[in-house]
């Protein structure tokens, strides 16, 4: 009799940790996902959700440059006001199953290939760029990958024509009528697997028919100089292609392509022009990112210059209301120290609404990382500032956080309320065996796992194989997922 009371008081004590800890994980779920630094990722604007897939960082051990590669999903609702100090992330990671390890892949918004959503521009479509089937070294074959955001399904999608073959480096942009435009590029060791590989940087401008999921290319003629690591902005119908690195004839592994001269595709005609702009002079880069901004400025933040160094303005805009374009070297306010981003490369820059959100990317002053912070321009008066105020709030800003706090404590609370009430009961009632049981759980919102999507069977054999030593030195024992990357420093 004593015993058995003793088991029925234990038991809820075990119900009641249970629950807590159930509640515990539900609490986390809702406050704290952040994502972690990176750069070399994607970043798509869909119906105010702003989603970033994969990406890379980078350390140094032993003198050699190892990577490692996300296959994350996630995203950042645009939707309502949020402070860049607590950004409200979704991450889908887990859920929508991310079919590969990618950085350095374009991505663009095209329709999407099932009949359903055929004419909406809601599926992103991922180009490129370095693959890796998850949890192995092998590169994948496919170039395309899609995920619709209206079913939440990552596709392979099935492509005729002639396409690109794998490349970094490339910004695409997609046009109202599905077409997304894939230009230049360059191949290397990291795109082939193969360590002799020379790079080659490409001209073409490859473009994807995302209604008939066909390849073609469009017009050689004054086209541009091959390259990579440019920025590409469409402006009705004119794609503006600032900066990148070109072939150099002097013996150097790159030349930096003239930032005054620029190319312009326009894709009614598919014909190529080069403008001069003039205006401020501004320092030539690559690895910046461009935004079209409300008043028809591209503004273009970051970037990498001569020697490794930060391009000397950060911020730099060109005024394309009339030929020639004009560079402008704008005077930038802000509301706080934290608003100013530091130099970068490699991040991503989106225009939603008024702001320009710059998110992650490699920090390239001596800080030498990569960064994890969202940045946001107010594009309409140049001042750095920590909130994004959304024109849609109908409600004051109660952030994911304070609602998960909110949610925790509660739940809590009634925890210990059901414990103590059931606790006070077992003691009265100790002779009857089971207590009350009404109390499950609290659901986790995370949807079940999809296994829709089937992972590429066909790999490159033997690519990154570690018997490779030319260029993969023995790495630390506990991380399969770095990969030696030295070689990239001198491309
Ligand atoms: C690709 O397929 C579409 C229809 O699915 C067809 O209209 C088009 O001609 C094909 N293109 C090539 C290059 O085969
Ligand atoms: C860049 O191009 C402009 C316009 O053609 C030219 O005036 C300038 O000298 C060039 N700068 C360099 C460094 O080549
Ligand atoms: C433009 O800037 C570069 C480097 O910042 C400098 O070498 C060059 O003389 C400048 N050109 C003009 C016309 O001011
Ligand atoms: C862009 O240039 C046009 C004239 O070409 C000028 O009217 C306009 O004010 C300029 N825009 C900005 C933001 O400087
Ligand atoms: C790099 O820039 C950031 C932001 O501007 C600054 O906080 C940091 O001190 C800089 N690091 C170095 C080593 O200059
Ligand atoms: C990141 O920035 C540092 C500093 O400029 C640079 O040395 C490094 O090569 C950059 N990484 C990449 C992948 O460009
Ligand atoms: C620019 O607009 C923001 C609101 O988005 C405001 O907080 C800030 O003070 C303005 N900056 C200047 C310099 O007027």
């Amino acid at each position: 009799m004593f015993s058995h009371r003793i088991y029925n008081i234990y038991k809820l004590h075990l119900t009641g940790f249970v629950i807590l800890f159930f509640s515990f994980c539900s609490f986390k779920n809702v406050e704290s996902f952040v994502p972690e630094a990176r750069y070399a990722h994607s970043a798509t604007l869909v119906d105010k959700k702003l989603y970033f897939v994969g990406g890379q960082v980078s350390e140094i051990n032993q003198g050699q440059e190892l990577f490692h590669l996300y296959g994350e999903l996630f995203y950042l609702d645009v939707s309502t006001s949020f402070d860049i100090e607590s950004p409200s992330w979704t991450d889908l990671t887990a859920s929508k199953h991310v079919p590969v390890r990618n950085s350095w892949a374009a991505s663009s918004v095209g329709f999407g290939s099932k009949p359903a959503n055929n004419l909406d521009k809601s599926t992103i479509y991922l180009i490129g760029g370095l693959m890796y089937i998850t949890n192995q070294n092998a590169i994948v074959t496919d170039i395309v990958y899609a995920f619709d955001t209206k079913s939440q399904q990552w596709e392979l999608p099935v492509t005729n024509g002639t396409g690109p073959n794998r490349r970094r480096e490339v910004q695409a942009v997609s046009d109202n009528i599905g077409k997304i435009y894939y230009f230049g590029g360059k191949s290397d060791y990291t795109t082939t697997g193969s360590p002799a590989e020379n790079v080659i940087r490409y001209n073409t401008m490859n473009i994807l028919d995302t209604v008939q999921l066909s390849w073609s290319i469009g017009s050689m003629i004054d086209a541009p100089s091959p390259r990579e690591g440019y920025s590409a902005t469409l402006f009705i119908n004119l794609i503006i292609f600032i900066g990148g690195r070109e072939n150099s004839n002097d013996g150097q592994s790159f030349h930096l392509v003239n930032i005054s001269q620029i190319p312009v595709y326009d894709i009614q005609s598919s014909k190529w022009y080069l403008t001069i702009a003039g205006g401020a002079n501004v320092s030539h880069r690559y690895y910046h990112s461009a935004i079209l901004a409300p008043n028809d400025l591209i503004i273009v933040y970051g970037g990498t210059s001569e020697r490794d160094l930060p391009a000397s303005q950060q911020l730099i805009a060109l005024n394309i209301t009339s030929l020639p374009y004009q560079w402008i070297a704008p005077t930038t306010s802000y509301l706080s120290l934290d608003a100013i981003p530091p130099p970068l490369s490699l991040h991503s820059s989106t225009l939603v609404e008024k702001y320009m959100i710059i998110a992650f990317g490699n920090i390239t002053n001596a800080t030498r990382s990569a960064s994890l912070n969202l940045y946001l321009l107010d594009t309409t008066n140049w001042t750095w500032v920590t909130t994004f105020e959304s024109s849609n709030s109908i409600h004051p800003v109660i952030s994911i956080g304070v609602i998960g706090t909110i949610i925790g404590i509660a739940l809590s609370i009634i925890i210990i309320i059901v414990f103590t009430v059931l606790y006070v009961r077992a003691r009265k009632k100790s002779n009857q065996n089971h207590p009350p049981t009404k109390n499950s759980p609290p659901s986790s919102s995370r949807n079940s796992i999809s296994n829709q999507f089937s992972i590429p069977q066909e790999i490159i054999s033997g690519t990154y194989d570690d018997a490779r030593t030319s260029y993969v030195r023995p790495r630390p024992k506990s991380n399969p997922l770095l990969r030696s990357y030295s070689t990239l420093a001198n491309t």
